[in-house]
């Protein structure tokens, strides 16, 4: 059973907005700024798709959403206009992109995460990979560590893993040749890898 925050696109949004705070709307202008006109960009575990419904969505952008999350996926495609389908990415192929998108989510297939990044980069001219490095699984309260842990079952289990600032530097050592861009913010660190479809 997933849990709450997993089952209401709402109860959601809310979490993610106590957790980011002051850096919810940064995460996604961020993000937008880096996908021009013009191009298709598959988003990986999606979740709410934020990115397309506040930003993308007005925009010259072919957006596909996937998730695995059955519940959210038909609630973002028949509520809200949102281009979606369910996909589980640990099984299903990815689809072809000018931009992949993954946001906030490789800590959940470590120790499979770099097998994951390499099937994506397979079929991306460019992939925006934007990960959580301070999390609140660290908080000094014991209450917030329990409840982050507690609420971060997206329906297949716990995900005991997180990265930290060294750890996803180290993690992104992997693909030195392929990075264009790296953004170190507070809470997130965003990477644009070269993907196998650039042939420039
Ligand atoms: C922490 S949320 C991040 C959502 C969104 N990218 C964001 O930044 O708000 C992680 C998402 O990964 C999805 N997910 C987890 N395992 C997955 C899998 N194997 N295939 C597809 N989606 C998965 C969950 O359903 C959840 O929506």
């Amino acid at each position: 059973m997933p849990s709450i925050i997993y089952r209401s696109l709402l109860l959601y949004k809310l979490g993610l907005l106590l957790s980011y705070r002051s850096k919810y709307r940064k995460r996604y202008t961020t993000v937008a700024a880096l996908v021009p006109d013009h191009v298709r960009v598959v988003d990986y575990c999606c979740g709410d798709a934020e990115i397309y419904t506040s930003h993308l969505k007005h925009r010259d952008v072919a957006y596909l959403g996937l998730d695995f999350n059955e519940q959210f996926i038909a609630r973002l495609r028949d509520q809200r206009g949102v281009p979606c389908q369910v996909m589980n990415i640990c099984v299903d192929e990815p689809v072809p992109a000018d931009f992949s998108l993954m946001m906030a989510s490789l800590y959940q297939f470590i120790p499979a995460h770099k097998a994951l990044i390499d099937k994506i980069l397979a079929y991306s001219k460019r992939f925006i990979l934007v990960e959580p490095v301070r999390n609140n699984t660290e908080s000094s309260c014991w209450f917030i560590r329990k409840l982050a842990y507690l609420l971060n079952d997206p329906g297949d289990g716990m995900k005991p893993h997180r990265f930290t600032p060294a750890s996803f530097k180290a993690f992104l050592e992997n693909y030195k040749d392929r990075l264009i861009t790296l953004i170190e913010g507070d809470v997130e660190i965003v990477a644009v890898l070269k993907g196998d479809l650039d042939r420039l």
